[in-house]
């Protein structure tokens, strides 16, 4: 196997339109390339580091990450699906790479420090948020990861991954964990623009489309899009710039020719938003179609997706009880071992 792909989402939510162009449709292409094997984790135990108190909101949405999942076409026979909190290794790892990080280099990572912001924990911050960077470390070395991709926000979790590994070995003279490398979107899809405008996609703006949207749902949202304020009368010139219709139409519609004439025909006045947004939704509503559609038939059997779920776990309980069995033998605390 050349490349180890390991990645994971936490389950707070259902995923939207940007995890898809952002990072799910990749993930069907590496299942499908040769010598790759590909983990995606639904990381529940990081989930509640910052949900300690509403438990019932993680379990509930593991599910509905896997119904996503699913829905898309990550198929389980080439991907292993798994849960992370039924894989004991990973806090056991966590433990032992917990002795490698000072506190100092913990308060240095950004994302973090901007998380602790942005959710006002004040002077309580949970131990367990504070340090999950580590735990990440334990979920990524655990597999023997060699890409790992994640959005632009995870580089200081790869970069704290990667001084651990460098840590590990040195420390235990031994080369058993492997140093990852992150795999960034492709720049134009990486940040998918809400339907505000505003910024990308995502569930705290509430400006996403998810990908179990309903029909309604779906057209409702394009209807409320975002376009140009100052095109007030259909024969005003409109702008292309900062058009949340164009940059959808720019990524989602096919007929190119077509979306470049629409787009001159915007500027020089003529053109009115109505119509835009009804070929859009037209266009939006034949790509999410199949996926609801899927999605809705995975739905109905929630026990077979608990039993892919299962599955998936014990496979990777496997391959993380391997590493950590290296781990212990590294660091010689493999006492009973023959
Ligand atoms: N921190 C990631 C996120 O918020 C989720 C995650 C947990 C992850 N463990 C991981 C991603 C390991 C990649 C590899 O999206």
């Amino acid at each position: 196997m050349t490349k180890i792909i390991l990645t994971g989402d936490r389950p707070t939510g259902k995923l939207h339109l940007g995890h898809y162009v952002g990072s799910l449709k990749n993930r069907i292409a590496l299942q499908n390339e040769d010598d790759t094997e590909v983990f995606i984790m639904i990381a529940d135990q990081q989930a509640l580091t910052d949900n300690a108190d509403n438990p019932g909101k993680v379990i509930e949405n593991i599910t509905e990450v896997a119904l996503d999942y699913l829905a898309v076409g990550i198929d389980p026979k080439k991907t292993t699906i798994f849960i992370q909190s039924q894989i004991p290794q990973l806090a056991e790892l966590y433990m032992y790479y917990m002795n490698l990080v000072s506190v100092s280099r913990l308060h240095r990572n950004p994302t973090v420090k901007q998380e602790i912001n942005d959710k006002k924990f004040g002077e309580s911050i949970p131990a367990g948020f504070f340090t999950y960077p580590v735990s990440q470390a334990a979920d990524i070395t655990a597999f023997k990861a060699t890409h790992v991709p994640v959005g632009e926000d995870q580089k200081p979790m790869l970069e704290q991954t990667r001084e651990i590994v460098r840590d590990f070995n040195r420390t235990y003279n031994k080369e058993v964990l492997v140093l990852p490398e992150i795999v960034l979107p492709p720049k134009n899809h990486a940040r998918l623009v809400g339907i505000d405008g505003q910024g990308k996609m995502s569930k705290s703006l509430n400006n996403g489309i998810y990908l179990g949207d309903s029909e309604e749902n779906i057209k409702a949202k394009i209807m409320k899009m975002y376009t140009d304020p100052n095109h007030i009368k259909i024969e005003d010139p409109g702008q292309v710039e900062g058009n949340v219709v164009f940059k959808y139409l720019d990524i989602f519609d096919t007929r190119v020719d077509e979306v470049a004439e629409l787009k001159e025909h915007y500027s020089r006045g003529g053109l009115g938003d109505m119509k835009l947004k009804r070929r859009l939704n037209d266009v939006m509503q034949d790509y999410l179609r199949p996926i609801r559609e899927r999605r809705e038939e995975f739905a109905k059997d929630k026990a077979e997706v608990y039993r892919m779920l299962k599955a998936g776990s014990e496979k990777a309980e496997k391959v993380a009880s391997a590493t950590l069995d290296e781990v212990k033998d590294a660091m010689g605390i493999n006492y009973f071992k023959k």
